[in-house]
């Protein structure tokens, strides 16, 4: 299969090019068909949710079992009732708060929305996305689209189309190119249902957010036996996933000083060592490169490490440099649990679990 390069033009939903780019992908997807779109998190690998033989090409395309469910994306109000059978008042508040916007609600699902979506699953899990092509492709396709990231299973999430293309090239039928994603980690995944509501994937909506809004909220606890991914509550919680290529190693960097780098870089000596390197940390290097550091060791400008918002935007797209440039071992120092440093902790924490070959998230 050959995968198409779909390009937006400047002006996303009205230029000439982006029209085209739109209708073409509305037309792959109305006949079945796979589009990688971008959304405001990561690009997600869409096709027909109501159609169970469009959405098993996802699974195949991302090499993901099937018994981890997708996030359905709706474009307006009409739409999203169209999926869910109940709305509990706190997913009303939250919704008239955040979306559009990168927060996914576990609800209970409609007849419409086929087995194939929830992993046969009560509950499905719905956003509205607050990026306009990906609305606008929703909108014009009249449908709504089971979306996940659009990365082989278990690797690094896309922020670019060019990310896609390393991963699933040749394995969809096209790509919607609107440039870099602007939050750079994945939705916020909650179960309103619950009393206290569940968080199982911290994202850019924070839990304090999500408590100023509609009430108590806990970051879901893995129980502490071993549990077969397919049987928690929400799969993705589970094992390693987000991971590069390279060993990522966590850096606590507790009083924000360089020099738990400089040492740990020093303790590879054998490999190629990367390092996610923030600015304004105390004691760096200066100038760098060439630093201090261990000759041949990759940097890769993290951006401030006061603003965990650039943090999490260049998370992804810097393992995947890291990665392309041959490194063995990536150090990444973890940022603090605040507001989105909870998303990239949890992501740091998933991607750096050993690869024990049985990966569960795409
Ligand atoms: O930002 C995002 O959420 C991106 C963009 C493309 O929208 N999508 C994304 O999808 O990250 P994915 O499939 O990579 O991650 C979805 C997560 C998984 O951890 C999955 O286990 C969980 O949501 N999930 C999906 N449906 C669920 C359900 N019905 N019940 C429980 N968990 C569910
Ligand atoms: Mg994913």
């Amino acid at each position: 299969m050959q995968t198409l390069i779909l390009r937006m033009g400047p002006d996303w939903t009205t230029a000439d090019e982006s029209r085209k780019a739109l209708d073409q992908a509305v037309a792959i997807l109305r006949g079945g068909g796979t589009v990688a779109l971008p959304t405001e998190t990561v690009y997600g690998l869409a096709a027909n949710a109501l159609d169970p033989q469009a959405v098993a090409k996802i699974f195949t395309a991302k090499q993901r079992p099937t018994w981890d469910p997708l996030i359905v994306h709706v474009s307006d109000p009409d739409m999203f009732a169209t999926v869910v059978a109940e709305v509990p008042e706190e997913a009303k508040q939250l919704i008239a708060a955040f979306w559009p916007g990168p927060l996914t609600l576990l609800l209970p699902r409609s007849a419409i929305i086929p087995d194939e979506v929830t992993a046969g699953r009560p509950l499905v899990a719905v956003r509205m996305p607050a990026h306009p092509v990906a609305l606008e492709l929703i909108r014009r396709a009249g449908i709504p689209l089971a979306a996940p990231s659009a990365n082989r299973f278990g690797h690094t999430s896309p922020t670019t189309a060019a990310h896609v293309l390393d991963d699933l090239e040749g394995r969809i039928d096209a790509v919607l190119d609107a440039g870099p994603t602007a939050f750079g980690v994945e939705s916020t995944v909650l179960d309103p249902c619950q009393s206290p509501m569940i968080v199982y994937r911290p994202g850019a909506v924070t839990l304090e957010q999500i408590r100023a809004v509609a009430g108590p909220a806990e970051f879901f606890i893995a129980p502490a036996s071993a549990q077969q991914p397919a049987a928690l509550p929400s799969p993705g919680v589970g094992l390693r996933h987000y991971a590069p290529r390279a060993e990522l190693v966590q850096v606590d960097l507790a009083n924000g000083s360089a020099a738990q780098l400089h040492e740990r870089a020093a303790q590879f000596p054998s490999q190629r060592v990367g390092i996610m390197l923030p600015s304004g940390l105390l004691n760096s290097p200066s100038p760098w490169p060439p630093g201090p550091w261990p000759p041949g060791t990759e940097i890769f400008d993290w951006g401030p490490w006061a603003d965990p918002e650039e943090l999490a935007h260049r998370l992804f797209a810097g393992l995947r440099h890291l990665d392309a440039r041959g490194c063995q071992v990536i150090l990444c120092p973890v940022p603090p649990e605040q507001g989105i440093g909870a998303a990239i902790r949890d992501r740091l924490r998933k991607a750096s679990f050993p690869d024990s070959g049985s990966s569960e998230e795409g």
